[in-house]
């Protein structure tokens, strides 16, 4: 017997019984809720998602109020100790970590992909000295399936999977390529014989004949921030992503237009704010003040709250820590300290307190991107790289389940009806 809720309409006096599954009713069991046969039947209200289950999904887990994250059930802080980035995107796109074997084969596959077509590096010297790097990647994105017109057969699994191999390799030259347009500087090629993160601070960092070697220290915090930065369920980018693909677009515009939502202030584009925000504030003596602001409602304090975590969320402790280990390599970067007692304040603030509002992952992810060297227009294509693979895991669910339906809401109609036309000249 499955569970089951009843509801009466106090509008008839008239009982259901709705079936629970999953601790969800369905919203199409609530249309049999009318007042005359004609009616539409009930509908749910739920600007921004806030309780409305749009597909299930068993890649990523989270609890808000205990502050669990967990990728196909591992918790994050195992995976972010144990793993490097490759790894988890297996684990994300596949089910299942890897074993040595598929491993390596996994990983040497994606450096068959790194590589850009020339054209494309063509069209990134086209845009403006000083274009967003995010606008250039979400561009570019776009444009691969241009190159790439196989992709539209979203039906084939095989064919599906090498798309993803493509994006997941592709997108950190775009990112790379990106800054380095913004520098003026000539692109690097990838080199393939160098771990996923060391060839990206390879393409971004390399200059003339000189020898590069990234700081050991600094890959691993990349490595680190990455896995953190993989996957986050139904936030507002994947539910894009799944949007778009749920109309069988190919991956590639599917994917532009998941970045283009991480772009927002209120999403990915947050740790960018966050660093803005230090900058503004200047100085410790300056905080009171700033968060009294905030309180007033004036601005937010960005890098704080989330829809979900209710909680601090788990990634930013593991981000402090990375943060301390960076700047043991490149010295303490003086927003730092900005940072460390806005948190204090804010975490002992009663209307902090009171809304639950902690750290979130980009509170302090920001301050790391900066000292590693990146300007505050990569933060959110920083974000971008590793949230590729979350993308592909969320689509490639989606076009395996025979749920799949072409994603269409409905609306609460409150306009004007029945109107009969005016003529231009008597309207007032
Ligand atoms: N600073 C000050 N007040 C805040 C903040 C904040 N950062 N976030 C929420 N509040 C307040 C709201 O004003 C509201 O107060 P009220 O009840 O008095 O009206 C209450 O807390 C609830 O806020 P909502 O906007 O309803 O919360 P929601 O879940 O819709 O928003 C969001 C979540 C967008 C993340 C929000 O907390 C925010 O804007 N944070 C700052 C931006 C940020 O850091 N975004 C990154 C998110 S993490 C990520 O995308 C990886």
């Amino acid at each position: 017997m499955p569970d089951t809720l009843t509801i009466t309409d106090n509008r008839t006096g008239k009982t259901y019984e709705v079936d629970i599954t999953n601790e969800t009713i369905s919203a199409m069991d609530l249309r049999k809720i009318k007042v005359h046969d004609d009616d539409f039947g009930m509908m749910t209200y739920d600007p921004g998602y806030t309780n409305t289950a749009s597909c299930s999904s068993s890649v990523t887990y989270i609890d808000g109020d205990k502050g669990i994250l967990e990728y196909r059930g591992y918790p994050i802080e195992q995976l972010a100790e144990h793993c490097d980035f490759q790894e988890v995107a297996y684990l994300l796109l596949h089910g299942e970590l890897p074993n040595a074997s598929q491993l390596a084969e996994w990983t040497d596959s994606l450096k068959m992909h790194t590589m850009v077509h020339e054209n494309i590096k063509e069209q990134m010297a086209s845009f403006r000295y000083d274009a967003h790097a995010m606008g250039m990647l979400i561009s570019t994105v776009a444009s691969l399936s241009t190159f790439y017109p196989e992709a539209k057969k979203v039906h084939c699994a095989e064919n599906r999977m090498i798309q993803a191999k493509r994006l997941i390799a592709k997108v950190p030259t775009l990112a790379a390529y990106a800054y380095r347009h913004s520098q003026g500087h000539p692109y690097n090629y990838p080199k393939n014989n160098l771990s996923y993160t060391e060839n990206f601070l390879h393409m971004m960092f390399k200059m003339s004949d000189n020898p590069y070697k990234p700081e050991p220290a600094l890959v691993r915090a990349l490595d680190v921030l990455f896995i953190l930065h993989a996957d986050h369920e139904q936030n507002c980018s994947a539910s894009v992503m799944r949007a778009i693909a749920s109309s069988e677009a190919d991956p590639y515009s599917a994917l532009a237009g998941a970045a283009a939502a991480l772009y927002g202030p209120l999403h990915g584009g947050a740790n960018e704010a966050v660093l803005n925000m230090l900058r503004t504030i200047g100085d410790v003596k300056n905080i009171p003040d700033y968060v009294a602001k905030c309180k007033d409602g004036v601005h937010r304090l960005m890098g704080f709250g989330h829809r979900v975590y209710k909680n601090y969320d788990p990634r930013a402790t593991i981000v402090k820590k990375c943060a301390d280990d960076v700047f043991k390599v490149t010295g303490r970067n003086p927003l730092l300290d900005i940072a460390l007692e806005l948190e204090k304040i804010a975490l002992e603030d009663e209307y902090f307190v009171k809304r639950k509002l902690y750290p979130n992952v980009d509170f302090y992810s920001g301050l790391i991107y900066q000292a590693i060297g990146l300007p505050v227009t990569m933060f959110p294509v920083m974000f971008a790289i590793p949230r590729t693979v979350g993308w592909l895991a969320q689509w490639q669910e989606l076009m395996e389940d025979d749920e799949r339906r072409i994603q269409r809401p409905r609306q609460v109609y409150l306009g004007e009806r029945k109107r009969d036309f005016v003529p231009i000249d008597q309207r007032g």
